[in-house]
């Protein structure tokens, strides 16, 4: 069957390893299902696999693309929850397991989940690991109360999105950064109350912040919490050494917190709740056909797409969104 795989891990030039080409068909076995994908996003968990940062040492060919939605065997619509094993072992569909980035994927029938009326399967595709990790780190995590104030590092990337868009749906006023001025008008469309450059003073410090930008925005996110505020750290894209100010954690009693992804449970819950409150993942681009993502990962990789990055592996099943990508 077709397939986007790493076929070499290239830690200088992580995109030198990507590959569309034929993979083995995964075969029948007890207690998994096969999965035909309808559609599959990308993440910046793709392009660490291609430069050989994996969360469990194996040696390539794997099949790209942790987050997908398609048809199960007994046809029922689905998405796919990415995360395999539990605790702090954990890993990711692509950590030596073949991902959904192509025709068919084998995974745990536990982590085969109904898909949400009313998303598109390119929608669904975008559920599993930046809406999952922002839904966890909310709730689960930062315990979100509704009507408390959230800072929100960065707009363009998928989680931020995320998480801009369930802190909103969970009640909370929203406050995030954009250096640039498209995620500005990103930010006010996917619903935050205000976005500001990043590093502005906060009039009104805030009771949680994620940031998953890291060294470029840490300093800023300690600084703009209220007493016994919550920081959440999802990712470190800019650096991975950030500014800490002690003074500012003992004497505002803050709880600082670090997170990687969710639960199955949250992310049932998360499906539900997108349901209910008729979310949609902001979709930047899309293109037909898995042999088509070979570019789509270049737009990628080079931070020229805000919002989520999806390929239509069937593109007969997921049928076109225009509105989102024109942004
Ligand atoms: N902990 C987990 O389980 C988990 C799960 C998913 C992702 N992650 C991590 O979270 C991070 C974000 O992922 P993503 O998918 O949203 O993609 P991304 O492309 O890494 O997101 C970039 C985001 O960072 C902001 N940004 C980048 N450079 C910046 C700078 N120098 N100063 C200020 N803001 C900057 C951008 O905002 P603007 O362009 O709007 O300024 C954008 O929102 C990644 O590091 C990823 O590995 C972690």
């Amino acid at each position: 069957m077709k397939a986007l795989y790493a076929e070499q891990f290239a830690p200088q030039d992580p995109l030198a390893g990507l590959c569309f080409g034929d993979r083995p068909e995964p075969s029948r076995s007890e207690g998994h299902e096969i999965v035909r994908v309808v559609a599959a996003s990308l993440n910046r968990h793709d392009l660490w696999t291609l430069a050989g940062v994996t969360m469990v040492p194996f040696d390539p060919p794997v099949t790209l693309g942790c987050d997908g939605a398609g048809i199960d065997q007994n046809g029922r619509a689905v998405t796919i929850f990415p995360v395999l094993g539990h605790g702090p072992k954990f890993q990711m569909l692509t950590d030596g397991v073949d991902g959904t980035l192509a025709a068919l994927v084998k995974v745990p029938v536990a982590n085969v989940v109904r898909k949400p009326e009313g998303l598109s399967f390119e929608e669904a595709a975008c559920l599993g690991t930046t809406w999952l990790t922002a839904w966890s780190a909310l709730v689960g995590r930062a315990r979100l109360q509704d009507g408390e104030r959230v800072l929100v590092q960065g707009v363009s990337g998928g989680l931020s999105n995320a998480v801009i868009a369930l802190a909103r749906a969970l009640g909370a006023h929203v406050t995030a950064t954009s250096r640039t001025e498209q995620g500005h008008i990103l930010g006010l469309k996917l619903g935050a109350n205000e976005v500001v450059a990043p590093g502005t003073p906060l009039a009104d410090p805030v009771d949680v912040v994620i940031d998953s930008v890291g060294a470029k925005t840490w300093g800023h996110s300690l600084q703009s919490l209220a007493f016994g505020g919550r920081a959440v750290c999802l990712g470190a894209t800019s650096g991975r050494i950030g500014e800490t100010h002690l003074r500012t954690i003992f004497a505002n009693e803050l709880e600082i917190y670090g997170h990687k992804m969710g639960t199955e449970e949250e992310f049932r819950a998360l499906c539900d709740f997108v349901e209910w409150r008729d979310l949609h993942p902001f979709i930047g681009a899309h293109v037909d056909g898995l042999e088509a993502g070979q570019e789509l990962f270049r737009r990628y990789a080079r931070d020229e797409i805000a919002g989520k990055a999806v390929v239509r592996v069937d593109p007969a099943l997921a049928p076109r969104r225009t509105a989102d990508a024109q942004m």
